[in-house]
């Protein structure tokens, strides 16, 4: 009985990523180079950057990978790698690079979409079977979806503009909180966890939006404005200019966290009643689960958790390192498609990606 082995790799936007998972789950070996640092300091991804980036390090990535796993390619059963969605110029890096490995050493080709991985991800570190519920919430991706197996998803609500963990951080950079001693080090969400600790999120109120909507989308550019303009106003009032720290910072943190907060609940909380309602999922322990970088944020996963207890569903979340992008959750959903017979080619001659 051959023990299957598959290794993962990521390159859909700045996270060059590869790891060897076994089929118990086991993570053999993972490597990774992040290009955060290089993008802070251009205020946002450049493609072109991105795929430079990725080109300089994959090689030694997967080599790191494999010498951590301790094995050889030829003992892979497959190779994985995420195809979409993601930046067209970064995907091509890992695309080619595996595809060239895949001829050279004749293994099966597995075809990876980034948020099937988010979303399986749980079922590497908890036994959580089909179906479940998943909320996806990070700086690039914010949806909610039925998961009733490897590949069938059924997608109940996505952002209509940006993803929650964007509108964090440019509300951070409007509050300057760079500057602010305790927070320079922190990714905007973390800040405004941190410093609305410090607040009191009566003080403010910005409501929801997409209070009457009757589907279970989501929308934060309405919050991001409303904020801005209660930034202004508070800076004219308090005689401060913009790029300096405003003494109700904190009240204004506290504020937006709680309405991000009560929205993702509320739309979550819809996508429950929802499901139960059309017999999609259990009445009872039903399983909701909770990735991506803004997960991490305690505050929003107390409201998750009041929506969980009272739909009497189990709340889960996998560890942070395997929240954000990572191989691992590429390799491993390599592992699922295998068990699976689901996606996997054995013959990619003739497959080329020429990234323009
Ligand atoms: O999953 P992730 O590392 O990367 C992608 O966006 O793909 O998520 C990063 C996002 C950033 O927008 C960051 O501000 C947000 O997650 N984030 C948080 C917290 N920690 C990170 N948002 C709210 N509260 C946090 N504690
Ligand atoms: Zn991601």
């Amino acid at each position: 009985f051959p023990h299957k082995l598959v290794l993962g790799i990521e390159t859909s936007c700045d996270d060059t990523a590869a790891a060897v998972v076994d089929e118990a789950g086991h993570v053999l070996g993972e490597a990774m180079h992040s290009q955060t640092e290089v993008h802070l300091k251009t205020g946002g991804i450049v493609p072109p950057v991105a795929q430079q980036l990725h080109r300089e390090n994959i090689q030694r990535i997967v080599e790191e990978t494999l010498s951590a796993s301790s094995i050889s390619l030829c003992d892979l059963s497959a190779i994985a790698t995420t195809i979409k969605p993601g930046l067209a110029l970064s995907l091509g890096v890992g695309l080619s690079f595996s595809l060239q490995l895949v001829n050279q050493f004749k293994k099966p080709f597995i075809p990876i979409h980034h948020m099937e991985a988010h979303a399986l991800t749980i079922r590497l570190t908890n036994k959580v079977e089909f179906p479940f519920l998943v909320l996806l919430i990070s700086g690039g991706h914010c949806l909610l979806a039925l998961v009733r197996g490897v590949s069938d998803f059924l997608l109940l609500g996505k952002s209509l503009d940006i993803a929650p963990g964007d509108m964090l951080d440019k509300v951070a950079r409007r509050l300057s909180l760079i500057k602010h001693p305790e927070c320079s080090t922190m990714s905007g969400g973390k800040a405004i966890e941190h410093l609305a600790k410090q607040g009191n999120r009566f003080h403010f109120t910005i409501n929801p939006p997409m209070q009457n909507a009757k589907n279970c989308d989501f929308s934060f550019t309405g919050l991001q404005h409303v904020t801005d303009k209660l930034i202004k106003h508070k800076e004219k009032e308090e005689g401060v200019e913009q790029g300096q720290i405003l003494s109700s910072a904190a009240d204004i943190a506290a504020a937006v966290q709680h309405t991000t907060a009560c929205h993702l609940a509320k739309r979550t909380h819809r996508a429950i009643l929802f499901c139960k309602q059309k017999k999609l999922l259990p009445p009872t322990n039903a399983v909701l689960v909770v990735s991506g970088g803004v997960a991490s944020n305690l505050y929003i996963r107390r409201a998750l958790e009041i929506v969980a207890n009272e739909t009497q569903c189990t709340l889960l979340c996998p560890p942070p390192r395997l929240c954000t992008d990572n191989g691992i959750m590429i390799a491993w959903n390599g592992i699922e498609r295998l068990r699976a017979g689901l996606g996997i080619l054995h013959d990619v001659e003739g497959i080329r990606y020429e990234p323009k």
